[in-house]
C-alpha cells in the first residue's frame, strides 16, 4: 500500500463529516478542516509546533474564568473578532466593533442623564446624541447598554477596588430617542499581559494597549443591534490599536465643556447611532 499523500488524507477526513446532517454546520466542518489542513501544509508543521499550538490554546482555555475572558481575548488580538464584525455589519446602520472580554449582562437600567460611575473615577463627560433608523427617524424605546473602564484602565471586574456594575449602565430612549448619560473621560488601557495572550503578543513585538473608547450595545425592537465603540479623537492608540477595533466612523471629538453645558461636567462628547431594520424572519 503505497503512503497516503496529504491530499488524499484531507479528503478523507471532508468525506468523514460530509454526512453531519445539519447543513450549517456541516460546511462550517469543512470549510474549518480544509483551512486547517492547507495552514499545516503550508507551514510545514513540525510535530513540536503542533504540540506548543495545543499547549497554548490548553493555557488559553484554563485562563478564562466568569471574570476573564482569555479566549475573546485571543480572538481580538489577531483581529478576528473585528474581521467577524466586519462581515455581519448591517448596511446604513453605525458601524459595528469589538465586543472585547469585559462585557457583563445585567446592568442596572438608569434614569436618562444618570452617571454610571462614581466621582472619583476620571473626568466627568457628558455622552449624548440620538439613536434613529437609516431614515433619520427616531426610535422609541432603543436601548444603550454601555460600559468602560475606570481612569486606572480597569473594568470594574478586574478592580477589586470598585462595586458591581460600575461604570455600567443600560439607558432606554423615549419617542425622540436621545439619550444622554454621565461617564468619564475614556482612558486608554491595557489588555490583560500576564497570560497566554499577553505572551503572543510580546513574541510578535506588539504593545498592548486599546485607544481609549467607551462600549456601547445599542438595541431597538425591530432592529438588528450593533455592538460598538465611542472613540477619543484625540487619543495615541487610535493608529494602532491592540485589537483592531477602531474605524473611523466611530471616532469623536470630547470637546471641554462650555457655557451651555451641565455645570457639573469637564467634557460632553455627541454621538448617534443608526439601527438597521431587522431581517424578515419567517
Ligand atoms: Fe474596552
Amino acid at each position: 500500500m503505497s503512503a497516503m499523500t496529504p491530499d488524499q488524507l484531507t479528503e478523507q477526513v471532508l468525506t468523514a463529516y460530509a454526512g453531519t446532517p445539519d447543513p450549517r454546520l456541516r460546511q462550517l466542518l469543512t470549510s474549518l478542516i480544509r483551512h486547517l489542513h492547507a495552514f499545516a501544509v503550508e507551514t510545514r508543521l513540525t510535530r513540536e509546533e503542533w504540540l506548543a499550538g495545543v499547549e497554548f490554546l490548553t493555557a488559553t482555555g484554563q485562563r478564562c474564568d466568569s471574570e476573564r475572558q482569555e479566549f475573546i481575548l485571543l480572538s481580538d488580538v489577531l483581529g478576528f473578532s473585528s474581521l467577524v464584525e466586519e462581515i455581519n455589519a448591517a448596511q446604513g446602520a453605525t458601524e459595528s466593533t469589538v465586543l472585547g472580554p469585559f462585557y457583563v449582562p445585567g446592568a442596572p437600567v438608569r434614569a436618562m442623564g444618570d452617571r454610571i460611575g462614581r466621582p472619583d473615577d476620571g473626568s466627568p463627560t457628558l455622552v449624548r446624541g440620538q439613536v434613529t433608523n437609516p431614515a433619520g427617524e427616531p426610535l422609541d424605546g432603543a436601548t444603550l447598554d454601555v460600559w468602560q473602564s475606570s481612569g486606572n484602565g480597569l473594568y470594574d471586574i478586574q478592580d477589586p477596588q470598585q462595586p458591581p456594575f460600575n461604570l455600567r449602565g443600560v439607558f432606554v430612549t423615549g419617542p425622540d430617542g436621545a439619550y444622554e448619560f454621565r461617564a468619564i473621560r475614556p482612558v486608554s488601557y491595557p489588555i490583560p499581559a500576564d497570560g497566554p495572550v499577553g505572551g503572543l503578543l510580546r513574541s510578535a513585538g506588539r504593545h498592548n494597549w486599546r485607544a481609549a473608547h467607551i462600549h456601547a450595545i445599542v438595541s431597538a425592537p425591530g432592529h438588528r443591534p450593533v455592538t460598538t465603540h465611542i472613540f477619543d479623537a484625540e487619543n495615541t492608540y487610535l493608529d494602532s490599536d491592540t485589537v483592531f477595533g477602531v474605524k473611523d466612523s466611530l471616532i469623536r471629538p470630547f470637546r471641554p465643556s462650555g457655557p451651555g453645558d451641565p455645570p457639573d461636567v469637564s467634557y460632553v462628547a455627541e454621538m448617534d447611532f443608526v439601527l438597521a431594520p431587522a431581517p424578515e424572519t419567517g
